[in-house]
């Protein structure tokens, strides 16, 4: 799960490279290198640690204005540790090809072993150096790069975006991509190859999309891909990306996920655009109309998206009365899923390269399933390969931590729930009429309510800043907030959390509890509001603190109520989400922690 440039063009190719690589820098960053032709010869800088110390390195090294070709990675370690031998790019023995790999090569222990016993020997532990000694060995059998590269991904297995920088050619890159992101951009007199778009979107809006077993050869004025196994050229169709890099960018706030917890009611908006119809008092959603009546719905997902799916599941069996199973990515893969023709499978991802999701909607086609993606990532490998995709049109989402998409993914959610049960007829007109209402006023419901939330967040995050561990508790449409928000926790502060549904804690968890275990608990006005309550009075007699969520006027008694604003029924995760997140975020950022780049975490994974 690394990052990935490369820069061919009339720009000094080093300063456009360092700061693709800012902007990637949500892949991995655990080291960074940059490579260029100089002098003959193949510089290579390479730093472990994060992007300055990189910059640090060039700096000293100065002279590196020069290269119009350039090539860059950061790192997010797979095989190896983050050191700077085992930092990108690496080189062939003979010093003349470069190369950056993002992905996982399977049998590289038996390539490495293959090549040790020609006599090829090796400066790091990483996959990724076998695949360009590889590479020396396949051009002194092929001669041209391009079979050369052609032969030597064809013995490679497993996961690869990769990008070759050769001396004999220095002002041309490779690139070819099998399970990993690789995007090419292309300029006037200059083109780009990374993993993603922002990482070149100040130069360029027109990019080319590679598939599966593609080769791309880049200079600067002219490029062309191939069939990486054959070598026949394919013909490709630029795209125009319409977002631009200032939505990549911080826009004011201290952090990414601050500015990506406020935007939730514009991406609240945006997704409900030519779906929601207040004044007819309907929902419409093309791409799922596109599908027959799913008889069945299976969820596949990872992580956040896996929560959004559990509120997925509770919310289209409440209105569609459709039954919803929701499996996380890589137990469905190997379990030998029952779905098949007449089921629908919905794979979740934000990112759309999540190396289990993929993995399992793969499995539910070949099973004969229908697979209807919900994805953030436009061209991404979700979108590409599902029978029908569901943009959730977020935006790019730069904090590792994920805010804004799942919003996007439950307003989508609600959204599938509405046109099926309007398209089973389970939902009267009445009922769609109130349901659009509500829909149309969400936004700027939450707009007015997120920056008081965000005040009783600092206040609340202040007084418990000392925890050691927290129980979130929750019960139906709040049970998968509940895990929610114990994810968010642990993942930005480090502090042991524990999401579990709330009429569930007296079979065990109840054990933890005394006056330093306090509890998080999501107490908003439905119909098992009494039901929580209870739950609570069994908290506190063991001395437990809590902070509830709740809503004005409902009767209950805890030690820091966090009342929210009445909205319909559904739409009260919408407002529990943001209250989570934020209380994270403020405990995160009280307690000195790197919010956008929790430690151990990578944006996009798309490794198993
Ligand atoms: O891109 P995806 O939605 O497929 O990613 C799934 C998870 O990796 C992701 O939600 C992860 O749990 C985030 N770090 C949550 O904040």
């Amino acid at each position: 799960m690394c990052g990935i440039i490369g820069y061919t063009g009339h720009r000094p190719a080093v300063p456009v490279c360092i700061e693709g690589l800012r902007r990637l820098e949500y892949r991995g960053y655990d080291s960074a290198g940059v490579t260029f032709a100089q002098q003959g010869r193949l510089e290579v800088i390479k730093e472990s640690g994060k992007l300055a110390e990189l910059e640090r390195a060039l700096e000293k090294a100065g002279n590196v204005y020069n290269a119009t070709t350039a090539l860059a990675h950061t790192r997010w370690a797979t095989h190896g540790v983050p050191n700077q031998a085992n930092a990108h790019p690496h080189l062939d023995g003979g010093e003349r090809v470069a190369l950056v790999h993002n992905g996982i090569i399977e049998n590289f222990q038996s390539l490495r072993q293959e090549l040790a016993d020609k006599g090829y020997t090796f400066r790091s532990d990483t996959d990724s150096e076998v695949l360009v000694q590889l590479l020396s060995e396949g051009l002194h059998h092929h001669g041209s790069m391009k079979e050369a590269l052609s032969w030597t991904l064809g013995r490679a297995e497993g996961a690869f975006a990769i990008v070759v920088l050769s001396l004999d050619r220095p002002g041309r890159l490779w690139g070819a991509r099998q399970h990993s992101p690789l995007v090419m951009g292309l300029g006037v007199g200059e083109n780009f190859l990374a993993s993603d778009i922002p990482a070149f979107l100040p130069y360029t809006r027109e990019v080319v999309f590679l598939e599966e077993g593609e080769l791309v050869e880049i200079d600067a004025s002219s490029w062309r891909v191939y069939d990486l196994e054959t070598l026949k050229v394919r013909d490709k169709e630029p795209q125009t990306i319409t977002w631009d890099v200032q939505a990549a960018q911080k826009g004011g706030y201290k952090h990414f996920m601050l500015k990506e917890i406020f935007e939730q009611p514009r991406v609240i908006r945006d997704c409900l655009t030519g779906r929601l119809d207040a004044a007819a008092g309907e929902v419409r959603l093309e791409e799922l109309d596109d599908l027959p009546d799913p008889e069945r719905i299976t969820v596949v997902a990872c992580g956040t998206s896996y929560y959004a799916g559990l509120w997925g599941k509770h919310i289209i069996e409440k209105l569609a009365r459709v039954p919803v199973d929701v499996t996380i990515a890589s137990e469905f893969r190997y379990s030998d899923p029952i779905v098949g023709p007449g089921d629908m499978v919905l794979a979740i991802s934000q990112s759309g390269e999540t190396a289990d999701t993929l993995a399992g909607m793969r499995l539910a086609r070949e099973r004969g399933a229908k697979v209807l993606g919900l994805c953030n990532v436009v061209g991404s490998s979700v979108a590409r390969e599902s029978d029908a995709v569901i943009y959730t049109q977020a935006g790019p989402e730069i904090s590792v931590a994920s805010t804004k998409a799942m919003c996007s993914q439950l307003t989508l959610l609600l959204c599938i729930a509405l046109r099926l049960a309007r398209r089973l007829g389970r939902f009267s007109d009445e009922d769609m009429e109130t349901a659009a209402k509500a829909l149309d006023e969400l936004p700027g419901t939450l707009d007015d309510a997120l920056p008081e939330m965000r005040e009783t967040a600092q206040k609340y995050s202040r007084l418990y800043s000392e925890a050691a561990n927290f129980l979130y508790l929750g019960r139906g449409w709040a049970y998968p907030m509940a895990l929610e928000g114990a994810l968010k926790l642990k993942e930005i502060s480090y502090i042991h959390a524990e999401g579990y549904a709330a009429g569930e804690m007296k079979h065990g968890p109840i054990a933890l509890i005394d006056p330093k275990f306090p509890t998080f608990a999501l107490a908003m006005a439905d119909e098992l509001f009494p039901k929580v309550k209870s739950n609570l009075i069994e908290v506190q007699a063991r001395g437990g603190k809590i902070i509830a969520l709740t809503n004005p006027g409902l009767d209950l008694e805890v030690d820091h109520p966090w009342p929210l604003p009445h909205v319909w029924g559904p739409l009260n995760v919408f407002m529990a989400l943001p209250a989570l997140q934020l209380f994270a975020y403020e405990l995160a950022d009280y307690l000195g922690k790197d919010v956008d780049q929790p430690r151990n975490l990578a944006k996009s994974v798309t490794v198993e």
